[in-house]
């Protein structure tokens, strides 16, 4: 086991370049910290499961059929839907137990795109650790998909995903080749001691600000604040349990 070689570990900067990337890899981390990935990761803390879509129509489309249903769109809540993407929402005990239909500007539909791998997950910077422990355990050619902003770059994606990517190349068991990899190593390395004033100029951080959305960024951007790993089972995101890997096995 020590002396197995090295997976891969990888960062692509947005969904754009997944193809480019997609097809050596055996698990795939969907990131969008702004805050699709960090609002479904309370979900799931809070035990409530998420059905990822990737369009409001879709998303309407479960509405009339019963389910509950939250959209975003360019920060905002998309009308008639009561719940939008802030992971606040998704701290409500009523909440818990229940299946929640989502569809955000970009993160579900990175999930979405990601599906074909064997094994998605969901990470942001408030499962970090516990993510990051898993996925050295796992030892698997991993993929760390950045949301984005509408298809381009973005820097908080980056941060967590080079943050991700550090953490897996000093355990000793991973090697990365791209230099989309090795930049977002070092840019999660410069903003790691002050992330929010890292990304104080980022373009989404000023549109969630005009928003008055302000405590959401403070919520998405602190590290390890919950330890659960969600993972999407048959179209449908839930907390990571022993079973799963049972499963895989
Ligand atoms: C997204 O999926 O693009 C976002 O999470 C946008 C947001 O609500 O902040």
């Amino acid at each position: 086991m020590i002396n197995s070689p090295k997976k891969r570990v990888e960062v692509c900067f947005a969904p754009t370049q997944y193809e480019l990337y997609r097809a050596d890899y055996k698990i795939c981390v969907v990131i969008d910290v702004l805050r699709a990935t960090s609002a479904i990761c309370t979900a799931v803390n809070n035990s409530t499961k998420i059905l990822p879509v990737s369009t409001v129509e879709e998303a309407r489309a479960y509405q009339k059929k019963g389910y509950l249903a939250a959209a975003e769109r360019n920060g905002e809540i998309v009308e008639g839907f009561d719940i939008g993407n802030s992971p606040f929402a998704f701290m409500d005990p009523d909440l818990r137990q229940k299946t929640v239909v989502l569809t955000t500007t970009n993160g579900t539909k990175a999930i979405n795109m990601a599906k074909d791998m064997d094994t998605v997950v969901i990470g942001a910077l408030n499962n970090l650790d516990a993510l990051c422990a898993w996925l050295i355990e796992q030892h698997e050619d991993t993929l760390l998909l950045g949301s984005g902003w509408k298809d381009k770059f973005n820097l908080e994606d980056t941060i967590c995903a080079g943050a991700i990517a550090d953490q897996l190349i000093k355990s000793g068991r991973f090697k990365a080749e791209e230099d989309s990899t090795i930049a977002a190593k070092y840019i999660s390395r410069s903003a790691r001691d002050n992330i929010f004033g890292y990304l104080k100029a980022s373009s989404h951080r000023r549109r969630l600000k005009k928003l008055n959305l302000n405590e959401d960024i403070l919520y998405c951007l602190t590290p390890n604040n919950l330890d659960c790993i969600p993972i999407l089972k048959d179209g449908v995101i839930e907390k990571l349990t022993p079973e799963h890997v049972s499963q895989k096995a």
